[in-house]
């Protein structure tokens, strides 16, 4: 391999230290610790796995959590009176309800009643608005955590033509919205891409792919970028998190790709653990804002 591996799992934990110094530094000043609640409806066994790690991860570094489970064919009228309630909570900071949601429930509906002041999630339309127009409340967890991952591994962003494949609510769109920006919150040069944003109606990707200083996978099928979609000396991102028979693999064809590519990020270890960080990030934030602090 002579791609750099671009390492989430060490980076995050730095990160997570970080944090851990300014949530304590909050407590000191407030005597408040921040919360987040979570909700998970149903039992998918990934998503508990997800929300498991995000409890965790916010344990480890002074931040409560709260969590709601609901059953699988709760009515979308409890799950808006228990979001309303935790909109109401002085105690809570931040909102996350797991995505996917089961079909019967109203998806959009349910992430617009979160609260927007609480929604570390960044996807509700003021957020997302707001992220738009170049003054973000929250940023975006995953492409939060690509840019975290390019900025502090000294990849500048300006200038770049940055390829995103992919045009999930998620990850793609938003990924776009960041790093088009003129200026980012993340530090210098973190921004102000040139943007192509492809999908599955994209027609020739691979002249467009070829074309990427970095190239970011955010589609959801194992290993679609192949050696041949990649310029020799590209960055390559790769935010996909596909189980198959072999077991967990990116969007990116990992083995190939690596031979030609500058950077690469594994699958797992690579934007990962970084998401889980920004939300925590988030919560810390919404909690200052939440009791008024600004720094
Ligand atoms: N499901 C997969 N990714 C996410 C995420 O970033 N947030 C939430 N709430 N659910 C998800």
């Amino acid at each position: 391999m002579t791609a750099r591996l671009l390492d989430g799992k060490t980076l995050a934990e730095t990160i997570r230290g970080e944090l851990a110094v300014e949530a304590e530094r909050l407590f000191a000043r407030t005597s408040v610790r921040p919360c987040l609640a979570t909700i998970l409806v149903g039992d998918d066994p990934a998503s508990h796995v997800y929300i498991r790690n995000k409890r965790a991860a916010c344990e480890k570094i002074g931040i409560t959590s709260r969590h709601l489970p609901l059953a699988a064919d709760v009515s979308a009228a409890r799950l808006l009176t228990e979001i309303e309630r935790l909109n109401a909570d002085r105690e809570v900071h931040g909102i996350l309800v797991q995505l996917p949601l089961p079909e019967h429930l109203p998806t959009q509906a349910v992430l617009d009643a979160i609260d927007p002041r609480k929604d570390v999630d960044a996807f509700h339309p003021t957020n997302v608005g707001l992220l738009s127009q170049g003054r973000p409340r929250f940023l975006p967890c995953t492409p939060h955590g690509c840019v975290q991952l390019l900025h502090r591994n000294g990849i500048e962003i300006a200038g770049k033509h940055v390829v995103v494949v992919g045009r999930s609510d998620i990850v793609g769109k938003p990924l776009a919205s960041m790093l088009i920006q003129k200026h980012s919150t993340v530090g210098p040069n973190a921004a102000d891409a040139t943007v192509t944003l492809c999908h599955s109606r994209t027609r020739d990707l691979t002249q467009l792919t070829r074309q990427a200083d970095i190239l970011i996978a955010a589609i959801g099928r194992p290993e679609f970028i192949r050696a041949a979609m990649v310029r020799p000396g590209a960055v390559v991102v790769d935010v996909g998190i596909n189980r198959i028979d072999r077991g967990l693999v990116g969007d990116v064809a990992f083995d190939e790709v690596a031979e030609i590519a500058s950077a690469i990020t594994p699958v797992p270890g690579g934007v990962g653990p970084l998401t889980v960080t920004m939300l925590l990030a988030n919560t810390l934030t919404a909690a200052r804002e939440i009791i008024g602090e600004v720094a």
